[in-house]
């Protein structure tokens, strides 16, 4: 009878339990497709006497929806638990992101741009050349004589060995300035950042490349003052002011006069400790006026023209700002010393 298999199944269905999603398919496939309980009851109900029908049409469709509902419920845990897993994988959006770390500017790429900052406010251009010179650009125009011991093995990585012009690592970038002066026309004001190389056995205090500002300022009428106080002011951006300066007599084949320019230590401040040697000065800078032969060389009319010259290695400016000790800690991408630098201006 009709009636007593609904009752049955009615009790089947109420009792239905299922641990897994594979239980909640077996329900469906026992009761719900096409070829399941429920239609089959439907087909059997067609068969029934009409009087039957009146009965068994409600009941029926009330065993329908029961069935249906069974399913939805059955269902429902395990969709929320596909739905989590689903989640759980793509991860929980309404976290806070993971923060990712920033790299930072290396120190002498932070000096770098400071000096220059210094200069570009008094006018000065960034000029810059290539690294590897010929003999002319880094030597012979800036008045080395052939006999001088800065061209010799010792102190330059030669590139290829011509008879006349040999081709080398430059070893300052007063190369640069000769370039700049020999395509252009006075006045030139410019500084010249940029890698130089020398041949020197690499230790806490030297390697065999380094980095270099130099400057150049040609017009008429340029004089030593000109340059000190340049200088001067220089100094007192970088390393505050009341930072004090003295120029020693030097010698470069380029200037004449020739300076090297000391400053007040910027540890002690004068009253002498390790990084001064308890002198109280530490020399930061060579400089001098340009020599005419230089002038000559490149063009210009040292009659009319005179200039000053500066060049300083970033390294030592950078020592005297941070108090590095070993030069190398620059070149060995050390994440544990580079990383101190985070925090500084970009
Ligand atoms: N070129 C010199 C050096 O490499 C520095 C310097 C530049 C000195 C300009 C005087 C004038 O040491």
């Amino acid at each position: 009878m009709l009636q007593d298999k609904i009752k049955q199944y009615t009790e089947e269905i109420n009792q239905f339990q299922a641990a897994a999603l594979a239980d909640v398919e077996a329900f469906r496939l026992k009761f719900l497709v096409s070829k399941g309980i429920v239609k089959g009851l439907f087909e059997e109900f067609k068969s029934a006497s009409a009087e039957d029908k009146r009965v068994l049409g409600k009941v029926l469709n009330e065993f329908k929806q029961l069935a249906e509902q069974k399913f939805a419920e059955l269902q429902a845990p395990f969709e929320s638990a596909s739905a989590n897993q689903k989640q759980a994988q793509e991860g929980d959006l309404t976290l806070p992101g993971n923060g990712f770390q920033l790299g930072s500017r290396h120190p002498l790429s932070l000096v770098r741009k400071e000096i220059v900052e210094i200069f570009k406010k008094l006018g000065f251009v960034v000029s810059e050349g290539p690294e590897i010179e010929d003999d002319w650009h880094n030597f012979s125009a800036l008045n080395f004589p052939p006999e001088h011991p800065a061209r010799d093995m010792q102190d330059t990585f030669f590139v290829e060995k011509k008879d006349e012009n040999n081709i080398a690592l430059r070893t300052h970038t007063s190369s640069v300035q000769v370039r700049m002066m020999e395509m252009g026309k006075p006045p030139f004001r410019a500084i010249m950042p940029g890698r130089v190389y020398r041949n020197e056995a690499i230790s806490a205090r030297a390697h065999c490349f380094f980095h270099q500002v130099e400057g150049l300022y040609v017009d008429e009428n340029v004089s030593f003052a000109d340059l000190k106080q340049t200088l001067y002011h220089f100094v007192q951006e970088l390393y505050g002011e009341g930072t004090k300066v003295r120029f020693r007599p030097s010698y470069f084949p380029f200037t004449e006069p020739s300076a090297e320019m000391d400053i007040s230590c910027t540890i002690c401040k004068g009253e002498g400790c390790q990084l001064c040697k308890q002198s109280g000065w530490v020399e930061i800078l060579g400089c001098g006026m340009v020599d005419p032969n230089v002038l000559e060389n490149c063009g210009i009319d040292s009659k009319k023209y005179s200039g000053f010259a500066f060049g300083m290695g970033i390294e030592r400016v950078t020592n005297l700002k941070y108090v590095i000790r070993d030069l190398r800690l620059f070149s060995e991408n050390d994440v544990r010393f580079l990383s101190q630098f985070e925090t500084e201006l970009i």
